[in-house]
């Protein structure tokens, strides 16, 4: 497998073709933004965690029967997946009221939730990854109905696998993102599952151990990737 021109680059990863069509390269950056870009920094070594986090947890959701992107990682940043065209949808789970929902609602952070909560976004970095409906995605067209329940149904699924998997290494899973994209005729799980775009809190001490901590200025983000990242890998 070789690796070829430089396809696209965003924010956190850049995306390499290779020699066959089907594949591509992800390479995890450093660079990290908050608030649409506006807030910019590097967290030393995000690129090598995010990469053996998400290759970690896609293995573990494929062994499940959850389709993914994941074919295997190449190196330490890099890790070789399927190519996906993406759907312009972001899908929000949560277990727990955080972030933009404690404020949406006027309701403390670490609330429980009653039930959980799956929230649709349309991924436009100029809009700001405004919330939509499933109207609004059927209306404009940005995923067929079928398409759609594909994603919320996988999005519950992976919700079920990983609030296990991180209640057994003293994590609370509270919230996470999840992108999708058509590959060949079948919708499969794409980007990353890392402390990026998820929440995770310590059980024990409730302490942040996420993006958060870059984006509130919370000091030990490093710390918090790597220790992350080891409790991941036990
Ligand atoms: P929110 O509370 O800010 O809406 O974020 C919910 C979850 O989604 C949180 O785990 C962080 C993640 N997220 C992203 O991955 N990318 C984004 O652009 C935003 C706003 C949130
Ligand atoms: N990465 C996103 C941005 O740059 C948002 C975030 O994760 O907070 O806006």
């Amino acid at each position: 497998m070789e690796k070829g021109e430089r396809l696209y680059e965003g924010k956190a990863k850049i995306i390499y073709s290779t020699d066959d069509p089907d594949l591509v390269v992800l390479y995890f950056k450093d660079e990290a933004t908050a608030f649409d870009g506006k807030k910019k920094g590097i967290i030393e070594s995000k690129g090598v965690v995010n990469n053996r986090m998400s290759s970690r947890i896609f293995e573990y959701l494929e062994e499940r029967g959850v389709r993914t992107h994941f074919v295997k990682m190449l190196s330490e940043r890099e890790m070789l997946v399927r190519r996906l065209e993406i759907i312009p949808v972001e899908v929000i789970v949560r277990n727990v009221v955080a972030g933009s929902l404690a404020k949406r609602m006027g309701v403390e952070e670490g609330t429980p939730l009653k039930e959980t909560v799956l929230e649709l976004y349309y991924k436009s970095d100029p809009l700001g990854d405004p919330m939509i409906n499933e109207y609004h995605i059927k209306a404009f067209g940005l995923a067929e109905e079928d398409e759609l329940r594909v994603m919320k149904e996988t999005a519950l699924r992976v919700n079920d696998l990983l609030k296990p998997f991180f209640d057994e290494r003293g994590i609370i899973l509270v919230d996470f993102k999840l992108e999708f994209g058509r590959h060949r005729g079948d919708i499969l799980l794409g980007d990353e599952i890392t402390p990026d775009g998820c929440r995770l809190w310590d059980r024990e001490t409730k302490e942040k151990m996420d993006k958060d901590r870059f984006r509130r200025d919370l000091g030990r983000v490093e710390e918090a990737y790597r220790d992350v990242l080891e409790k991941v890998l036990s």
